[in-house]
């Protein structure tokens, strides 16, 4: 049995913060973040609109583009680092809102940046083992909430949203492959500086952006040029390249590596900033929805967050 990406869904908050707009309220300037960044503009909540808002219109548009109902659903993965709760799980909240049924199970996967990746292989390997035949799978983050407004260093780079895709078992060919990485020893370098368990607070996101950089570039390669060994197959083979959405230096930094030219690359960073868990099914639903991402292609998704995490899916649409 495989499993196939049926539909995509995306929502992204109607209230947008320009580069100009934050050169306002921080020492910053639009050329200094378009130059490092690519990033013009984000999407921020508002007041009162949670994570598990955000990922369940996302999640009701997936399951239109799928033709799927949520009485079909078995379960929920979603991921995100900005959960409306300590506990429980984003995922139930969004379960109830959708109004799933009863013998449906739902659960947050933490993976920060890489989240979504992780939760797709998750969702995969639960339709693959047998405990259910159709999934929600959702990237939801309120960064907005998790950042140190006076810090332009981490401020200006990241946006709120949310995207999620519906997975089902087929017959035919669909994801083929997911490759997961951590390595817990470089977790000083983007973290929060708290946690229930260490401060009875959530923190605020601190980084060492040189240091992330280097990593990324580095280690978003190698994932995607696991994937492309593992299915024996090469660059050219590929139809689209959808990365985590971190920077459009990062992601032209990696295309290069893997040899892909820009026009197969996805970039959404540009209007959305850096949406962790949420960038690559944002970028997908607007890949699809622009006529870009067709039945049949080879897609390869790709992603670097907290941890450090990192991982890549190949997947036949
Ligand atoms: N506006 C203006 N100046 C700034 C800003 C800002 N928003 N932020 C930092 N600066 C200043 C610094 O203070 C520094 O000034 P100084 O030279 O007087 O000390 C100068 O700009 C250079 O700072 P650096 O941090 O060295 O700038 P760099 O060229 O490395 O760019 C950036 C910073 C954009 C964060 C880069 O390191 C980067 O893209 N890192 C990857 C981080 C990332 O994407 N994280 C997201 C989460 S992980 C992920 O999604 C992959």
């Amino acid at each position: 049995m495989n499993v196939r990406i049926a539909g995509t869904g995306s929502y992204l908050p109607v209230k947008t913060l320009s580069n100009d707009d934050l050169s306002k309220i921080m020492d910053t300037s639009h050329d200094w973040i378009v130059q490092r960044t690519g990033i013009h503009q984000r999407h921020i909540a508002a007041e009162g609109e949670l994570t598990s808002d955000m990922a369940t219109k996302a999640a009701e548009k997936a399951l239109k583009a799928a033709n799927v109902s949520a009485d079909d659903i078995d379960f929920i993965v979603c991921a995100t680092t900005t959960p409306d709760l300590t506990f429980p799980a984003t995922a139930v909240t969004i379960q109830a809102k959708l109004g799933l049924k009863k013998d449906s199970f739902a659960l947050d996967v933490q993976a920060v940046c890489s989240g979504f990746v992780y939760a797709l292989s998750v969702g995969n390997n639960f339709i693959k083992a047998g405990q259910g035949q159709k999934g929600l799978i959702i990237g939801a983050e309120k960064m907005s909430s998790l950042l140190d407004w006076t810090d332009r260093s981490t401020a200006v780079l990241f946006g709120d949203g949310a995207g999620a895709v519906v997975i089902e078992a087929t017959k035919e060919e669909g994801i083929l492959s997911t490759h997961l990485h951590s390595d817990g020893t470089l977790c000083d370098i983007l973290k929060t500086s708290g946690g229930a368990a260490q401060s009875e607070h959530v923190g605020k996101v601190t980084m060492e952006g040189r240091a992330v950089f280097k990593h990324a570039v580095i280690k978003l390669a190698q994932s995607v040029e696991e994937a492309l060994s593992h299915n024996n197959i090469s660059a050219d083979d590929i139809d689209w390249f959808v990365p985590h959405q971190a920077n459009e230096r990062i992601i032209d930094a990696v295309a290069d590596r893997l040899g892909f030219p820009l026009e197969k690359v996805i970039k959404t960073a540009r209007n959305q900033a850096n949406t962790s868990a949420a960038s690559i099914p944002l970028a997908l639903d607007d890949a699809v929805k622009n006529g870009k991402i067709q039945k049949g292609d080879l897609v390869v998704i790709d992603a670097l967050g907290a941890g450090l995490s990192w991982g890549s899916a190949l997947i036949k649409w």
